[in-house]
């Protein structure tokens, strides 16, 4: 009986440890994961954070998180063009990441 008690608890760490050692691996900074950011989340740091701050928040370019670039790009097409060609100070992005990174990259903004 008390043995049976003590390997229940002994599945239980084990399942715990399991599960931290996957929580550990998911949340690793740009680790291509599927969740913990993804793609467009590594882009951002890499291109746009230096500018728009790591969370978006602003810099030298305007704020994009809480919704900012949703309010003021309702169509995600009309974003992805700013992105592709600059807009003033905002840089060309266009031949510097491919198309499908810079919509990766602009989906992620709407998320911030
Ligand atoms: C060299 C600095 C710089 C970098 C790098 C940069 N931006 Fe910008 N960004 C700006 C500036 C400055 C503006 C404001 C342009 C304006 O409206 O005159 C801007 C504007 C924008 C806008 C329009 C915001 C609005 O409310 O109209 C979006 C969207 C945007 N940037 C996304 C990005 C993304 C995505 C990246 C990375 C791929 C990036 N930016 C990289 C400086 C930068």
């Amino acid at each position: 009986m008390f043995k049976r008690v003590v390997a229940g608890a002994e599945a239980l760490a084990l399942l715990a440890i399991a599960v931290f050692v996957i929580m550990l691996f998911a949340n690793e900074p740009g680790g291509g994961g599927a969740s913990g950011g993804g793609p467009g989340a590594e882009l951002f740091s890499l291109r746009c954070a230096s500018c728009h701050g790591s969370d978006g928040g602003g810099g030298i370019g305007p704020r994009l998180s809480d919704g900012a670039v949703v309010d003021a790009y309702p169509d995600i097409a009309d974003e992805i063009d700013v992105v592709t060609n600059g807009k003033n100070s905002m840089p060309s992005f266009e031949g510097r990441l491919a198309p499908q990174e810079i919509e990766q990259v602009v989906e992620y903004t709407r998320t911030l």
